[in-house]
């Protein structure tokens, strides 16, 4: 065992049980002064439950935690954070209708006098958010802010108070990379200042990038503790996944000639006025069409117009060349196209139903509210799904808010598959879904693309975007800048246009 002083924190013998799920199974977690320790595992192996217990969200069965050599028992994260022990969640819980200071300062307004105290929340705001070399105006409202943005003013806030334990539970899923990179250079001073951080994710390259150590968990279940610069890339999945993932590797792409198919859809010019550029897509039946650009730049804008969420203002649509208007969702849902949204949260679930009535929301939509699907046929549907996209939950029948993050994400997909679209597009289908899941979605859509289903697919991860596409779209400030296809498909050449000056792009 480590000598004591090196060590903040222990948690041992953790177990929680929620109904039909042992959710943390006798797990021990130490960690250490000055260092970034990830915990890894596969959607719902029990990283977040782990942390809910130690912030004092969820009660444990059982099992003890020690903070700096006291034991203590933390009932809600209010008295987490008075231990020193600060969080910011998978979703981000700050309030859109309050200004970026107020969210920082939340729940400890400083007063004077009685009264709040304005002017020292603004500039402690602003400090705040200069140690992370963040610029923005904290008299807004939180709401006017991306996603992006959000975040980080999520860890302002969190860094502010005294911590001795960091906690980034997929911090960086929505973040593009200048933003990651500002993100860990501030995660390493701190580091370096003497906090400890734990970090959750499930892209291995900012793993290897950012952590010291790493704590494998599986099914509830501890499988051990490592340092990551002695643990190889295919070990460590190996050993959140329990089986050897060598086939994780290669993702093999049939290689027919999908250009000789027939043109499922086509966009002329089409464009929206603030929204996006005008622009000339085709996408042939059972073609992937991927789209590479950074956050922001455009991806989600052109998915929108071709689902009928923004209507063009510009050009038009030709589905197997018939003109199309789409008006609203409804109308692109008619001529069989799908859209699985980014934001799970927002666009996504209702989570108070459960997960079969969310499988089958889409699809009931589409028969229309009068053809009421049967329960034995919904039953049917819902089990299918579960079992095809390996969705972990107890039953069909649990609330979906009861699912982990990642497996929400696959519950959203499910939705839409079950509509048997012709046109499936996929906004950053895999964020916050673990290697192996990733793998078997992607293999999922690239079956319905080879029985004929067409897809666009869109990622913030190039690596990805290549990988699963036939041809990419590169898009850079609301604007369609390049095609790309064949032999031309590589990271390199992606990013070389998206950095490139306006103007000298091809
Ligand atoms: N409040 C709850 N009620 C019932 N079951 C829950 C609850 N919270 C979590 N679970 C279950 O506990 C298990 C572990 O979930 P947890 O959220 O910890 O997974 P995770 O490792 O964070 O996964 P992900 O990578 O998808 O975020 C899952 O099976 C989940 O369904
Ligand atoms: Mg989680």
């Amino acid at each position: 065992m480590e000598p004591n002083t090196d060590v903040i924190l222990r948690m041992s013998d953790i177990d929680i049980e929620f109904p039909g799920v042992h959710a943390l199974d006798s797990v021990d977690f130490t960690l250490r002064r000055n260092e970034i320790h990830s915990i890894m595992g596969e959607n719902g192996a029990g990283k977040s439950t782990l942390i809910k217990v130690l912030t004092g969200v969820y009660k444990k069965d059982r099992g003890s935690i020690t903070l700096d050599g006291v034991e203590i028992h933390p009932q809600s994260p209010l008295e987490a954070r008075y231990y020193g022990v600060n969080s910011v969640y998978q979703e981000i819980n700050l309030c859109d209708n309050l200004s970026v200071a107020e969210n920082i300062f939340i729940g400890r307004q400083k007063t004077r006098f009685g009264k709040i105290d304005w002017k020292s929340i603004r500039s402690g705001a602003e400090e705040a958010l200069r140690k992370l070399n963040i610029t923005v105006d904290v008299t807004r409202l939180l709401g006017s802010y991306s996603v992006a943005v959000k975040q980080m003013i999520a860890i302002a806030r969190a860094v502010d108070m005294n911590s001795k334990v960091l906690i980034l539970d997929e911090p960086t899923s929505s973040l593009d990379r200048p933003e990651v990179e500002q993100l860990f250079s501030t995660i390493r001073k701190l580091r370096d200042e003497g906090l400890s951080v734990i970090f959750i994710s499930h892209f291995l390259d900012q793993i290897y990038e950012l952590c010291d150590r790493v704590t494998v968990l599986r099914n509830g279940r501890l499988i051990g503790e490592y340092v990551l610069h002695d643990l190889p890339r295919l070990e460590l999945i190996s050993k959140m996944v329990g089986k050897d993932f060598s086939s994780l590797k290669n993702q093999n792409k049939s290689v027919r000639d999908k250009e000789r198919n027939e043109v499922f859809i086509e966009a002329k010019h089409l464009g929206k006025k603030h929204v996006v550029e005008p622009f000339d897509l085709s996408i042939h039946k059972g073609e992937t069409l991927g789209f590479a650009g950074l956050l922001g730049s455009g991806r989600t804008e052109v998915a929108n117009l071709l689902f009928g969420i923004e209507e063009a203002d510009n050009g038009e649509l030709l589905l197997q060349s018939h003109r199309k208007t789409f008006k609203k969702p409804r109308d692109a849902i008619n001529s069989l196209i799908a859209f699985c949204p980014e934001d799970r949260k927002k666009n996504g679930l209702i989570h108070d139903l459960s997960v079969r009535e969310n499988i089958i929301l889409a699809m009931q939509a589409k028969q229309g509210i009068f053809k009421y699907l049967p329960l034995k046929k919904q039953t049917e549907i819902a089990a299918e799904y579960i079992k095809k996209l390996g969705i972990v939950t107890p039953g069909a029948d649990i609330p979906v808010k009861n699912l982990s993050g990642g497996n929400q994400q696959k519950v959203i997909l499910a939705r839409w598959l079950v509509t048997n679209p012709s046109l499936l597009i996929l906004d950053e289908p895999t964020r916050g879904i673990d290697v192996a899941a990733k793998a078997e979605i992607m293999n999922l859509a690239m079956r319905l693309c080879d029985e004929g289903m067409s897809l666009v697919f869109i990622s913030s991860e190039i690596e990805e975007v290549i990988r699963c596409s036939d041809r990419v779209a590169v898009m850079r400030d609301r604007k369609k800048i390049a095609e790309i296809a064949g032999t031309d498909l590589e990271e390199e050449k992606i990013m070389k246009i998206i950095a490139a000056d306006s103007g000298s792009a091809a």
